[in-house]
């Protein structure tokens, strides 16, 4: 089973002060740094792009697992890649005429390739893309509405996170939305190993403690398998 990757959200920092936020969370023991691009057209909410994430890498080494939330996410794939980009998930509801383009091109640009799936989306569309040649890397399955931090948990998508744990035991498998103490457990068990959380690390006062809370839970559930 791969490894747990904690991956907090800047969605919910202090954009004003993103390198020292990002140092903070990184410091509390963050695997990852997960950064959310929206278009205000695949999604109701408009965020940052590439400019931010160039200015950010000056920052940090860290890894930069960006989250697309885009309807043209080949335009993306040049300047994130210029920009420091580390991991390069689109959206399968807008690439289904040309994901393997755009894997290839991620790859091209030296990032990781990875696919999400929005709730409604059946987890089943998203096996040619991991069964091929040409494939990617992680699946993060959605487990609210893209678009806005700090919303319910959907325990129904653990079901998605079963097949494909299943199905690819080596995978890395990614949730995003909702989580936190009180969620991971279902998430973790069901087989995720990357999380995603916005409000519920820079939103605690401890931040290193709902890290480490969340790694734990990941880690037991892979012992206990
Ligand atoms: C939602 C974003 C998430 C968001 C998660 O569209 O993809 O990454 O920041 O925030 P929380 O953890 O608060 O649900
Ligand atoms: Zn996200």
């Amino acid at each position: 089973m791969p490894k747990a990757k904690i991956a907090p959200s800047v969605l919910s920092s202090d954009f004003a002060n993103l390198a020292s936020e990002a140092a903070r969370i990184l410091q509390c023991g963050a695997d990852w740094l997960h950064m959310d691009i929206m278009d205000g057209h695949f999604v109701p909410n408009l965020t940052i792009g590439a400019p931010v994430i160039q200015s950010l890498r000056k920052h940090t080494e860290a890894y930069l697992d960006c989250h697309l939330m885009v309807t043209n996410p080949l335009d993306y794939v040049e300047p994130l890649g210029k920009a420091g980009a580390s991991g390069f998930t689109f959206h399968i509801e807008v690439a289904k005429e040309n994901w393997e383009e755009l894997i290839q091109q991620i790859k091209s640009k030296g990032m990781t390739p990875a696919v999400a799936l929005k709730p409604g989306t059946p987890v089943e569309e998203v096996y040619p893309l991991l069964d091929g040649e040409n494939r990617v890397e992680m699946v993060l399955v959605m487990t609210v509405e893209p678009g806005f931090g700090g919303q319910k948990f959907m325990p129904e998508m653990m079901d998605k996170v079963r097949s494909l744990r299943n199905k690819y035991p080596s995978l890395d498998i990614e949730v995003d939305g909702g989580l936190g103490p009180s969620t991971i457990d279902a998430a973790a068990s069901a087989g995720a190993n990357c999380i995603v959380a916005g409000s519920s690390v820079f939103g605690a006062s401890e931040p290193a403690q709902v890290i480490s809370l969340m790694r734990n839970s990941v880690d037991k559930m892979q012992q206990a398998n």
